[in-house]
């Protein structure tokens, strides 16, 4: 939820566009550059897409200094006088910001009836008015006077015509600091900044950061001075290298990242004893949107294995709710992006109350992986898609195998099933492959697909979270409307909503529940419903979407891929922008 770069050294006009491409999926609203030259600092900004923004910049502008921004609106419409960066009145300083200012209202009104002019509704520029009221000869001092007034959640990168440097504030959102190849740098994402930087560093919460040719430097709000590790930047893929959308792109390397995902579990390992996994008497698999589904999925897995309550939890409900948790309680956080704010929230609680946390991320070096006792890496690599494919199967894999080892320990698997299921994993890949390779199938279902009223996806026990994951998939990209429902549920009313023109895609892979999913689909069809059944196994008046047997405990891997497939054709057939679709963004670090 937007994404912020500043950088010093050469060519940091063209690198900050280029850094702002990457971040575009951060959000994709709005755009803008400030970029420090001789006659001071010069903002260009503008609505839409950053190439917008390259459009309005011009050409061959140099500049050793620059800061950017793409903007998922918050407060304030869509629109370029809400655009970042802001100057303050006097343009001494310029901001941008990633998060929210939450008593910002309260500031500004401060501000106003000091005789200040706003020219946009955001947050952020609060933060610019600040910096000029609380200058006085000193950049550092002002940013310390700045950052203690400020509450809610902040990355702010700031330029100034009074220093050299760049100057950066950071709570609750993310911000890394790289230097390397001659420059120094400060973004939202680390996999960004890695396309320069040879060095990077995890800037901790309330910390103010100062860069400039003679080094990185950081503080507290008092202006002690923070320690803070580099570590070595790994090589990050060129995304310019990637032709056509990412979500079909990330689609393809799930077969790849299943292997990778597992390679990496079995080098990592559970990271938890023997003697404290036989205490835990409950666990929870708290997440959002898909991180959410797949939890769901791995819970309806772990209940056949284990002997003690495991709970899916959506986080924004977790952090309300009275769940119970003491030092017996190991909850696992799932997030792609290790940046949601939810699932943060959710985990600051567990760990208030004495409970175990365990992060199953695709971001290692991100804010819900620090914050958590043990992380697991899921190892699907980038994700850039707003619609998450890739790191859904392998959050599975990955919470499979711990799940596994959990049931192992506790002594309620035995060994040879435990062998059998870990075995069985490296038959997904290729089951995949055959789902891939006869992709034009799913494709020519989407035809039929762009045209219902609404779509239900329904599934029974471990098919029902596929279910939940193939309905999210196809509303997001596609806006045809959607839910998902056990299917014995559908009698209870949704069944009135079944006539000609609505779309059903049942799941069925559970051999023994196959009379019942029948029964579901003749429901439907008499109500005009025309139904697609994803199962390995045939069903009457249903239009087949074949999938490969595998492991029972492990078919949700496998089961989801059509639903992905179908989400992306559809919304292709509808002329959807399948990778940033409307009013989203890929990392949500507001709540
Ligand atoms: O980065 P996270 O895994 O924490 O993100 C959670 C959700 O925001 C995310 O899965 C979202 O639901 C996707 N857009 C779904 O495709």
């Amino acid at each position: 939820m937007c994404g912020i770069f500043g950088m010093i050294g050469g060519g940091a006009v063209s690198n900050t566009l280029r850094a702002l491409k990457y971040l575009e999926y951060r959000g994709y609203d709005s755009a803008g550059i400030a970029v420090k030259g001789d006659g001071g600092l010069k903002i260009y900004k503008t609505e839409g897409r950053i190439q917008n923004l390259v459009d309005i910049v011009p050409q061959g502008l140099q500049g050793g200094t620059a800061i950017g921004h793409t903007r998922w609106a918050t407060h304030g419409a869509v629109c370029a006088e809400n655009a970042h960066p802001f100057y303050s009145p006097d343009r001494n300083f310029a901001v941008v910001h990633n998060g929210i200012i939450e008593n910002y209202l309260t500031l500004k009104e401060e501000l106003i009836s000091q005789g200040a002019e706003f020219s946009s509704a955001t947050d952020s520029e609060t933060v610019a008015h600040l910096l000029m009221r609380e200058y006085n000869g000193d950049v550092l001092e002002a940013v310390q006077k700045t950052a203690k007034q400020l509450s809610g959640s902040f990355a702010i990168v700031i330029a100034t015509t009074y220093d050299q440097r760049l100057f950066a504030v950071k709570r609750r959102s993310p911000l890394v600091v790289g230097i390397g190849n001659g420059g120094v740098y400060l973004c939202s994402d680390i996999r960004c900044v890695s396309r320069w930087a040879e060095q990077v560093a995890v800037t901790p919460d309330n910390t103010i950061v100062v860069t400039g040719s003679d080094g990185v430097y950081f503080y507290d709000y008092e202006g002690n001075a923070v320690q803070v590790d580099f570590f070595d930047a790994e090589e990050v893929e060129e995304m310019e290298q990637v032709k056509g959308e990412f979500m079909i792109k990330e689609i393809y390397e799930i077969p790849e990242r299943i292997r990778l995902a597992k390679r990496e579990y079995m080098r990592s390992g559970l990271q938890l004893n023997a003697e404290t996994v036989r205490k835990f008497k409950r666990i929870y698999l708290i997440g959002c949107g898909t991180a959410y589904n797949s939890g769901l999925q791995v819970a309806a897995v772990a209940r056949k294995l284990l002997d003690i309550d495991v709970l899916p939890v959506i986080a924004s409900e977790f952090i309300y709710d009275n769940y119970p948790v003491d030092s017996k309680t190991l909850a696992f956080f799932i997030s792609q992006s290790g940046e949601t704010a939810d699932t943060i929230r959710a985990c600051e609680k567990v760990k208030e109350q004495g409970g175990c946390t365990y992060a199953v991320t695709n971001t290692k070096s991100s804010q819900l992986a620090y914050a958590c006792d043990r992380t697991a890496d899921i190892s699907a690599g980038g994700e850039f898609a707003v619609a998450s494919t890739k790191a859904y199967n392998c959050q599975l894999i990955t919470l499979l195998l711990l799940m596994l080892d959990v049931a192992k320990i506790r002594g309620t698997l035995d060994v040879e099933l435990y062998d059998r299921v870990v075995a069985a994993v490296d038959e997904l890949p290729e089951a995949i492959d055959n789902i891939l390779n006869d992709s034009y199938d799913i494709a020519r279902l989407a035809d039929e697909v762009k045209d219902c009223s609404a779509v239900f996806f329904i599934g029974r026990t471990t098919d029902y979270p596929t279910a939940a994951e193939g309905s999210l998939k196809l509303k997001e990209i596609s806006y045809i409307h959607s839910e998902a429902y056990p299917a014995g549920e559908l009698k209870h009313g949704t069944l009135a909503l079944m006539e000609e023109g609505v779309g059903v895609v049942a799941i069925a892979t559970d051999g023994d529940l196959k009379e019942k999913m029948a029964l579901s689909i003749k429901e439907v069809v008499a109500r005009g419903a025309k139904v697609i059944c994803v199962s390995p196994y045939k069903f009457e008046n249903a239009i087949p979407l074949a999938i490969p047997a595998v492991d029972k405990l492990l078919i949700g891997v496998v089961a989801v891929v059509p639903l992905q497939l179908l989400a992306y054709y559809t919304a292709k057939r509808l002329g959807r922008d399948v990778d940033k679709p409307r009013n989203l963004a890929k990392s949500v670090t507001v709540e």
